[in-house]
């Protein structure tokens, strides 16, 4: 089974979110089932730079594309397929924004052509190379099911929504630009609210949609979390299904992790703790220390956080956050910077290793979250969650409810609604539970055993793609 997986980043080469950890973990996660997964990446520099015995399969020009090359190569261990297009990616600045911060203009022409580049591939423009499935993800590679369909191929599209916030709105005056027929502009089709929708354009055409948690999978049908593209999930239930993310165990376990100071059992925490007070400036406390480690935008809910902050500092809890995003949030973090409150600005792998194996607990205060890696880190690192009870964080977290207790299944706290109060009452009882430490040695044990690799989703993947290849 040949899977092209096509994504606008992929870990470790390009990465903003968990996206990139997805698109990076599932080659090697799916290569014992059977799978031969190669990745289209847009040729950022980072990328080009780390290709290793780069070919090119493809050279010329194309609607839609412009100019360019294929190039299939490897790279940080990943086979790649790199759409080598510098007028579209040969930039300084991050894949999506450029060095102010903003989104750069033409970010549809960019990933339309990389759209394109699935479609060349599987005109058989691969190097001899020819997929079953071409899997496609976010809105960046929504225009390629459209493409597939649109030139008859018989190849397999499934569409996987990570981020239903992100659509990969274009104004309708683009529709040559990207290559959209005029006659698909229609609400049926890649038309949204007037404008040209890409994830719309994978929502209509792929012939099946994933999203990154079962939990997720609902409630994207649903006013509230579909963003104005419920009605299209409703319109395909069918064709929808959740498949939890899992995490790479090859950069995420305490036991080999070489960022840290390695441990296999809770009590192996302490020196990691101490470590992180220490390079955060924070004094020793009797509450727990509490980390965050996320881009600092509306979804994650961090501004509960800020109003909630009281009732954890007040019981001796103390907080050490790492993330950037929006200029409000990371002023607001600033400020309360002290003995008790450790922030870093900026994007840090290597910290937020150090952060997950040090904290006691990990904040995932989100008001939508499709999946979350983070409260999975968590888990592994015996780091409890405490987790908006939402989307993927439902899904993933056991909360010590009097039930969770009774039995050894709780591996963290969930909160619900998402509002500060209620994140205020789940911090007041994560405070008493860290009183009580067998308790919440169990509770750390519990989250240890708790399984988040990715076997049991990647058998999921590649029983869809079987499924999907025997119905054609
Ligand atoms: P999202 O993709 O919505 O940002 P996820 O929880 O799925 O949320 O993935 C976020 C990923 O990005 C995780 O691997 C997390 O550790 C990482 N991350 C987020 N912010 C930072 C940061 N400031 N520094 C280092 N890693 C970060
Ligand atoms: C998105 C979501 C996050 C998910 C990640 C990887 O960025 O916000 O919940 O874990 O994609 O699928």
């Amino acid at each position: 089974m040949r899977v092209l997986s096509v994504a606008s980043e992929c870990a470790p080469l390009v990465k903003t979110g968990g996206l990139a950890d997805v698109a990076g973990a599932l080659p090697g996660a799916l290569a014992p089932l059977g799978v031969e997964m190669r990745t289209l990446l847009p040729g950022y520099p980072a990328v080009i730079a780390a290709l290793e015995g780069a070919e090119p399969v493809w050279a010329g020009e194309a609607p839609g594309l412009g100019a360019g090359r294929i190039l299939s190569g490897r790279a940080a261990g990943l086979d790649l397929m790199v759409l080598e297009a510098p007028q579209h990616f040969d930039r300084a600045g991050g894949p999506y924004l450029g060095p102010d911060g903003t989104d750069w203009p033409d970010n549809p022409e960019r990933f339309a052509a990389l759209s394109r580049a699935a479609g060349i591939i599987v005109d058989g423009e691969g190097g001899g190379w020819q997929p079953d499935i071409v899997h496609c993800h976010d809105w960046q590679a929504g225009l390629a099911p459209y493409h597939i369909a649109r030139a008859g191929h018989v190849v397999p599209t499934v569409m996987t929504i990570h981020n239903i916030a992100f659509q990969g709105l274009a104004p309708a005056a683009k529709l040559t630009a990207l290559r959209i027929d005029k006659a698909d502009f229609t609400r049926e089709g890649v038309e949204y609210w007037g404008q040209v929708s890409a994830l719309k354009a994978g929502l209509v055409f792929a012939d099946h949609l994933t999203t990154v948690s079962p939990g997720y999978a609902r409630e994207l049908m649903t006013p509230d979390f579909g963003m104005g593209l419920d009605g299209v999930l409703r319109a395909r239930a069918d064709a929808l299904s959740g498949i939890l993310n899992g995490i790479d165990e090859t950069v995420w376990d305490p036991a080999t992790d070489t960022e840290i100071k390695r441990y296999r059992t809770p009590r192996g925490k302490a020196p990691n703790t101490a470590r992180l007070r220490a390079e955060f400036g924070l004094r020793d406390a009797a509450g727990p220390l509490c980390v965050v480690v996320s881009r600092l935008t509306e979804q994650k809910g961090l501004d509960l956080l800020l109003e909630a902050l009281p009732a954890l500092l007040d019981r001796g809890g103390q907080l050490a956050l790492l993330g950037a995003g929006d200029p409000g949030l990371e002023h607001a973090f600033t400020a309360l910077a002290g003995p008790d409150v450790g922030v870093r600005i900026g994007y840090d792998e290597a910290l937020s290793h150090r952060m997950i194996a040090g904290g006691d607990a990990i904040l995932v205060p989100s008001r939508f979250e499709p999946c979350g890696l983070t409260q999975l880190y968590g888990l592994k690192y015996g780091t409890l969650p405490v987790v908006a009870l939402t989307g993927g964080l439902a899904d993933t977290v056991i909360p010590a409810t009097p039930a969770g207790l009774a039995r050894p299944v709780a591996t963290g706290l969930q909160f619900h609604p998402v509002t500060a109060q209620a994140l205020a009452d789940a911090l007041i009882r994560l405070c008493e539970l860290y009183a009580r430490p067998e308790l919440w040695s169990k509770l750390q044990r519990n989250a240890m055993a708790h399984p988040v690799g990715w076997d049991g989703s990647a058998a999921e993947y590649a029983a869809l793609y079987e499924r999907l290849v025997r119905s054609r």
